[in-house]
């Protein structure tokens, strides 16, 4: 049986989120005995020189899209048994990033990567019987499929899914403009279709056209059903009910491992983390030049500086959590607005703060590995991995109950002793701060039972073992 993954973006070639991390390990944990798991990403410029080396031509056709008639390459690569597809077109996928503020350039690159990945099946002689899709970058490939269902053996009877990583992204712009660029017919632009709110929506077309639907995770799955976290898109979705499913992600349990992390300095498991995980957050304090104190609480973050996250909250309440006996460092870029308020507090706090804001791979396996918490307030969050990596790594998630934080982080409950973090319900400043105090003391005060924290952060089981099959499972009901 075989399956096709499209997707804007995929570790170890490109990555600017979680989406990448899904993209980059999921295929991997199918089981290889049944499922021939192939992915299809763009070849951006930005891609680095070292991974560009992994690709070999394949071969390349050219496309009508836009009024023009592009080219369209297409490369090859093999990465732990997966086979990757990237879709070539310099003038498409130029740019220092993979993603643009420009909405139509966006709307414009990635209906172009749609109904490339589509064409360049028959040149690959790869026809799958299932095309999973993510995000609104991909949500015309099923409206293509649908296209091309009339008269055409090879689509004919292709099964697509929707995975929905992120409901807030749709990818909208006027209904003219989209018919003109994609070429699709004046059929599929009324509003039970692409149109939405008056403009054409891409991800509406992949959640219209998909056989399948799928978010990732079960909470989520239920909070996109109503109007507050629902983005326009709430009818929609309760009306296609049936079909939708939460799959809650995983991490790669490999490139995410402090027994065997290349990244960290001291590495350790379960068993040792009592005494080598502090060494990693001494080392951590020397290399961002915060007072060196193994007893004080590290707190830290790893996330896009997005209001998503949840950094109002944190700009309400950080001067107050400033006057408390901790450090907290914060590895991110995003909103100005939010990398300015941890550089100023940067300043304010130097040796107690430190905000480093850039993308590094490294110093966010050194974050998950040296904290003792790791803060999550999200507003909104589909799953989450951050929260998972900083399980894995024995670092306490202090989180917002919402979506996959509510499904992966069980809250500490000090009388039966269980939970593997700390939690607050309502998006609420005042409910975070308690929240982030409830687990001061506890890590102050009640050390042996922090470390059971611990200990069973530790012990659960966030690898794909579950997920992928519940995938699997998915794929084969489609097929039938
Ligand atoms: P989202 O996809 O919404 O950004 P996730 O928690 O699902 O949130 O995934 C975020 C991923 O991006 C994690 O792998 C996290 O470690 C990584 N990440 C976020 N910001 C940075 C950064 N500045 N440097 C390195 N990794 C980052
Ligand atoms: C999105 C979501 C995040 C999720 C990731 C991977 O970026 O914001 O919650 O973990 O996709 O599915």
């Amino acid at each position: 049986k075989k399956i096709l993954f499209v997707a804007s973006e995929g570790v170890p070639f490109i990555k600017t989120g979680g989406l990448a991390d899904v993209v980059g390990s999921l295929p991997k944990c199918i089981d290889k005995e049944y499922f021939d798991v192939r992915v299809m990403i763009p070849k951006y410029s930005c891609i680095t020189e070292e991974m560009k080396q992994k690709m070999t031509f394949k071969t390349y056709f050219h496309m009508d899209f836009n009024w023009k008639n592009e080219y369209v390459g297409i490369m090859e690569a093999k990465e732990d048994g997966v086979t990757y597809y990237f879709i070539d077109n310099e003038s498409m996928f130029s740019g220092f990033k993979p993603y643009s503020d420009n909405v139509l350039e966006e709307v414009t690159k990635f209906s172009f990567f749609s109904k490339a990945a589509l064409s360049a099946l028959a040149l690959i002689d790869f026809r799958p019987d299932v095309i999973h899709c993510h995000d609104w970058q991909t949500g015309l490939v099923p409206v293509y499929l649908r296209e091309r269902f009339q008269g055409s053996e090879f689509f004919r009877g292709i099964k697509s899914i929707m995975t929905i990583h992120n409901l807030k992204f749709q990818g909208k712009w006027d209904v003219k403009t989209v018919k003109s660029i994609t070429g699709l017919p004046d059929y599929f632009f009324t509003p039970d279709k692409l149109e939405a709110y008056k403009d054409a929506n891409l991800l509406k077309g992949g959640i219209v056209y998909a056989d399948a639907i799928t978010t990732v995770s079960d909470t989520y799955a239920e909070e996109i059903k109503t109007p507050f976290y629902g983005e326009g898109m709430d009818g929609l979705l309760r009306a296609r009910e049936k079909d939708l499913r939460g799959i809650v992600n995983g991490i790669d349990y490999d490139d995410f491992n402090p027994e065997t992390d290349k990244y960290i300095e001291h590495n350790y498991n379960a068993v040792n983390f009592r005494k080598e995980k502090i060494k990693n957050k001494r080392a951590l304090q020397a290399e961002l030049g915060l007072e060196q104190d193994d007893k004080k609480m590290l707190i830290g973050i790893v996330s896009r500086l997005t209001d998503q996250k949840g950094f109002d909250l944190i700009n309400y309440m950080m001067e107050e959590m400033c006057q408390d006996a901790v450090q907290i460092v914060i590895l991110g870029t995003g909103e100005e607005q939010y990398e300015n308020m941890f550089r100023h507090f940067d300043w304010k706090y130097n040796n107690k703060v430190s905000a480093n804001i850039f993308y590094s791979e490294a110093l966010s396996h050194k974050f998950y590995s040296a904290c003792d918490a790791f803060l999550m307030p999200s507003l909104f969050e589909p799953c989450g991995l951050s929260q998972l990596m900083a399980l894995r790594y024995g670092t306490v998630p202090i989180v917002r109950e919402t979506g996959g934080l509510k499904d992966t982080v069980e809250p500490y409950n000090e009388y039966e002793s269980q939970g593997t973090g700390f939690s607050f319900s309502n998006y609420n400043a005042h409910e975070m701060l308690t929240a982030i105090r409830y687990a001061e003391h506890i890590y102050y005060d009640k050390k042996r039972e922090w470390n059971k924290i611990i200990d069973r952060g530790m012990a659960a089981d966030f690898s794909w073992h579950v997920s992928a099959k519940k995938y699997q499972e998915m794929y084969d009901w489609l097929i039938g």
